[in-house]
């Protein structure tokens, strides 16, 4: 009999030579459980995606009450279905009043595709801009906005009158390069696979502005730093914007695959005329999706101080990750990195990390930094024990190779 690990690697699609290929048993709060009864540590949350933590009995409930319910019942924006009204309506609550109007998608890219288009549709323009290091998607779509020429040459022709820019050309040559033909601009809020690089607050109010006067649209794209990851409930609240789209998904689902572009009525209308069905999906809010979602963010306005204790327990992190291997730790809340000098050593801290039991990665476009973004969950207790486990890694490994 064939184990497992070979089935996967048999009929699974691999997307690299070297998978993490841990066998999980099953996960809660911020453990996985290995199938040998080895425990971990999820320093990482899937990716930005449990920050309500793993199998949040809220969200368990509402997924068996609703899948009890109804499952599919009919393509994304026809029926009136419960979890995607009551989603929907707490999250324009909790969003600036502008933003009214929401279209669930199955996933992060689908929902920056969904947005570029919104855009496209609204000004009656094709140009769309994005930034150095950005990572939006793998869709061609996404792919076409994406700031890192390696992943997407291969894929070629992609979107045309796609610029993408970078703030080394220099904030005011960055801001004219947005003119009246620009559709939209879109930009993670504080970009993740770049390693967490934040721009400032006066960048990004001259970018809104910029827009404002270009009647070009701003993309904010908080799929990876919403839901309380950086301390506020949105990530633009650190900065004094309001975006015109917004881009979610990851923890929107709680655990369950959701994505969303919101924006206001006037815009998003622009799907429903000349031609309408502008964007069609079968499985865009899935009523079990919505319903996890739904108790997701119901779990996090509740215990608002996760989002205030996000801040407070990135700096503890940044406090109790100092050695001279560690170049830097930045970020916000807990959306952080920790630089290294290279990948060899990240790769080599991150691996004996993952060994002691504690689960870290690199970045997409910064591989010498690793990521630590946990479950809001984690206590400072449990915050003090990952970083144990990583100093001693650190010391263990600097000692081999004091160079
Ligand atoms: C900032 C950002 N945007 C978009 C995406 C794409 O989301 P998905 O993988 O759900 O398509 C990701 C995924 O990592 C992301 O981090």
């Amino acid at each position: 009999m064939p184990t497992q690990r070979e089935l996967f690697y048999l009929h699974l699609a691999q997307t690299t030579p070297f998978p993490l290929a841990l066998e999980i048993e099953r996960a809660e709060g911020i453990y996985l459980y290995g199938n040998d009864g080895k425990k971990y540590m999820d320093l990482i949350s899937g990716i930005a995606v449990s920050n309500v933590g793993h199998c949040n009995p809220e969200v368990v409930k509402a997924i068996r009450e609703q899948s009890e319910k109804y499952l599919h019942l009919m393509v994304y924006g026809e029926y009136v279905q419960t979890p995607q009204v009551e989603l929907a309506t707490l999250l324009c609550s909790v969003l600036p009043e502008k933003l009214n109007s929401v279209y669930f998608t199955n996933s992060g890219a689908e929902a920056i595709e969904g947005a570029m288009k919104l855009a496209k549709r609204y000004t009656g323009r094709t140009e769309i801009i994005s930034f150095k290091d950005a990572y939006h998607g793998s869709t061609q779509g996404a792919l076409s906005v994406m700031g890192n020429e390696k992943l997407k040459q291969a894929y070629r022709p992609l979107l045309p009158d796609c610029l993408t820019l970078s703030l080394s050309e220099g904030e005011g040559n960055v801001l004219s390069a947005i003119t009246h033909k620009t559709a939209c601009v879109i930009i993670e809020t504080i970009q993740g696979e770049a390693g967490i690089r934040e721009f400032s607050k006066e960048f990004l109010q001259a970018l809104k502005k910029r827009c404002d006067v270009t009647g070009t649209l701003l993309i904010l794209d908080e799929i990876q730093c919403a839901f309380g990851r950086t301390g506020k409930l949105f990530a633009f609240e650190h900065y004094g914007i309001e975006p015109d789209i917004l881009c979610l998904a990851k923890s929107l689902g709680g655990g369950m695959p959701l994505g969303a572009f919101i924006a206001p009525q006037e815009i998003m209308q622009s799907f429903t005329h000349s031609p309408m069905l502008g964007h069609i999906t079968t499985f865009g809010g899935h009523p079990v999706c919505c319903a996890a979602g739904l108790a997701a963010l119901k779990f996090l306005l509740r215990e608002k101080h996760l989002i205030e204790e996000a801040t407070e327990k990135g700096e503890l992190v940044k406090q109790l990750l100092s050695h001279p291997a560690i170049k830097e730790v930045r970020g916000k809340g807990l959306m952080l990195a920790a630089e290294f000098s290279d990948f060899e050593t990240n790769k080599k801290i991150i691996d004996r990390c993952i060994q002691q039991g504690v689960i870290t990665d690199w970045f997409l476009f910064c591989d010498n930094s690793m990521r630590i973004a946990p479950p809001l969950i984690i206590t400072e207790d449990e915050l003090r024990e990952a970083c144990g486990v990583i100093m001693n890694v650190i010391a263990s490994i600097a000692k081999q190779s004091p160079n």
